[in-house]
């Protein structure tokens, strides 16, 4: 059989340096030869020791998601890979990705996602690997599989002749040596949020309560489809876009107020449901929505956090909080008020890991749209929802009155963020170089009355294996608590994209009930006044504000 395998020589690609989440790019840039398997190469090289393993495969189902998973298939037969357990038709949902990685102890495993980017064949792809606690891959083995990236000269590939294995038929079969299992995706995920949330609760809430979930024709609609409707009794017609498209009907597969356009419609409408949700393209993200109210990503880390003990899965106490650096505050002031932990990382999931194996958090989240716990090593779009189906539920109070009592009970810190899209990399950096020069000038000025009492590049020192990592963002944070923070994205694949986060907190007697771009329209022109995106650029308003 060995024989079959080919040695296909080929020069290093330059550009496959792994982003705050794998290697994304263009489909045309995937689909250039040989382009995704010198990367899967770089992978099995830099990852060491997969020969004789078992790893897991899935992918949320876009544009060239099977072609790739072939190619991966007949790699890893090549390097001598024991088993490679993947979901049915190559699609699965990455929590449930990292589930099936800790539940059968899978040496790791490879994610086919651009996540939210759009797909279709002028959309984006990407690949990123995941360790043995389900998580992804830390800087250390990403940065191993750039190096391995950068000096190969060709990949290892078992040959056409070896025939081709049925990804539409579960079960066991064999590529070469190696056994491919053929699994439904949804199963154990499903099991899964059943030992965390009370099912029967839920059941009872959608008898009387309508939910709208919008799996945006990604990866979720098979998992909404078996939890929501088939375990919860809610009725089909309570999602929406449930059948995954390898374009996603030509959609940003992104749940927020500015993508998910027919849920948002939904839940302004005069009869709008009680809960409206969304997923992204692999389903990590969420957003949670009340009648005519966006639940903002860290106001949702933060409610979760006031209320687990009502969520059968946390009811028996969190141990501490993580959310990223951007990620509003809100989280620690309620982790204050309870005496739990509460740590700030830097942008990218990856850096929870260390915190949740070591037991430090329980619950993570990101202004990006996620939230998560240590029930999976990823962020986890149903779990989310199911989260907040199970609060409404027991709580027996609505979104809009959830939020309320929060705000009162804590304060309330408003929240944007402004992305400026496609910008010219040079320019960019040069937009975060100019502000990063300032820093030490800007210290303890003040601006229309704020002080500015802290600005720095975030640096993290991981608190559980002391690994470093430096220019994570700039932050100006101001005397009254207020937050302007400028980054650049790592998961783009056009240009650069600006980041500008802005945050402002209202204590708990202040005004809490008015719309956030209002509240935060001073702090949005100061930050210009500093900044300077739309002066320099020449852009006049940010692409996309959520
Ligand atoms: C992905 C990562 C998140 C991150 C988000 C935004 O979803 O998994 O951890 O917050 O991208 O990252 P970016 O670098 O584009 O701001
Ligand atoms: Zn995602």
């Amino acid at each position: 059989m060995t024989d079959a395998i080919q040695r296909i020589a080929c020069h290093a690609f330059r550009d496959q340096r792994p982003g705050t989440s794998g290697l994304r790019k263009r489909v045309l840039q995937f689909q250039t030869p040989h382009y995704l398997a010198m990367f899967v190469q770089a992978i099995f090289e830099g990852v060491g020791d997969l020969r004789g393993a078992a790893i897991a495969l899935g992918g949320d189902g876009r544009f060239f998601n099977r072609e790739a998973s072939e190619i991966i298939l007949r790699m890893a037969a090549a390097h001598g890979v024991a088993r490679v357990v993947v979901g049915r038709g190559g699609l699965m949902s990455t929590p449930a990705v990292s589930n099936l990685i800790r539940q059968r102890g899978l040496k790791g495993g490879i994610i086919l996602s651009a996540s939210h980017n759009p797909g279709g064949p002028d959309g984006d792809f990407g690949i990123k690997y995941n360790v043995a606690n389900g998580g992804p891959a830390p800087e250390s083995v990403t940065e191993a599989i750039f190096r391995h990236s950068q000096s190969l000269a060709g990949y290892d590939i078992l040959g056409e002749a070896a025939g081709k294995v049925d990804l539409d038929r579960t079960g066991e079969q064999r590529l070469g040596q190696l056994v491919v299992e053929v699994v439904d995706c949804v199963a154990d995920y499903a099991r899964l949020m059943e030992q965390l949330f009370d099912f029967e609760r839920m059941r009872r809430w959608l008898k009387s309560n309508r939910l709208v979930f919008d799996a945006m024709h990604a990866v979720t609609g098979p998992y909404a489809e078996e939890i929501l409707v088939k375990r919860l009794g809610a009725p089909a017609s309570a999602l929406l876009n449930a059948v995954p498209k390898p374009d996603f009907g030509n959609h940003h597969p992104d749940p927020n107020p500015a993508h998910a356009e027919e849920l948002m419609a939904r839940m302004w409408a005069a009869d709008a449901p009680a809960l409206g949700a969304a997923s992204d393209g692999d389903g990590d993200r969420n957003m949670i929505v009340g009648p005519r109210m966006a639940v903002s990503p860290s106001d949702s880390l933060a409610v979760m956090l006031a209320n687990a003990a009502l969520i059968p899965g946390y009811s028996k106490g969190v141990s501490g909080v993580a959310r990223s650096m951007p990620t509003s505050r809100a989280a620690d002031v309620v982790a204050r008020e309870l005496g739990l932990e509460a740590f700030e990382t830097p942008t990218g999931w990856k850096f929870f890991g260390n915190l949740l194996d070591a037991g430090r958090v329980t619950l993570c989240g990101e202004e990006s749209y996620g939230t998560g716990s240590d029930h999976v090593r990823e962020k986890d779009g149903l779990w989310a929802v199911l989260f907040w189906l199970n609060l409404v539920a027991v709580s027996g109070r609505s979104v809009p009155d959830l939020l309320g009592d929060h705000w009162r009970r804590f304060g309330r810190h408003y929240y944007s963020r402004h992305d400026y899209e496609a910008v010219d990399s040079d320019l960019a950096d040069d937009i975060v170089a100019r502000l990063r020069g300032r820093l030490g000038d800007l210290s303890g000025r003040s601006h229309d009355g704020r002080r500015i009492e802290l600005t720095d590049d975030f640096r993290y020192v991981d608190p559980v294996d002391h690994s470093v990592s430096e220019r994570q963002g700039l932050r100006l944070v101001f005397a009254d608590g207020s937050r302007i923070i400028l980054r650049l994205s790592g998961t783009g694949t056009v240009g650069a994209t600006l980041r500008l986060y802005l945050e402002q907190f209202e204590p708990r007697t202040g005004r809490l009930d008015r719309e956030p771009a209002e509240a935060l329209g001073t702090l949005a022109e100061l930050a210009e006044e500093i900044v300077g995106i739309r002066r320099i650029s020449g852009r006049t308003r940010p692409d996309v504000v959520t």
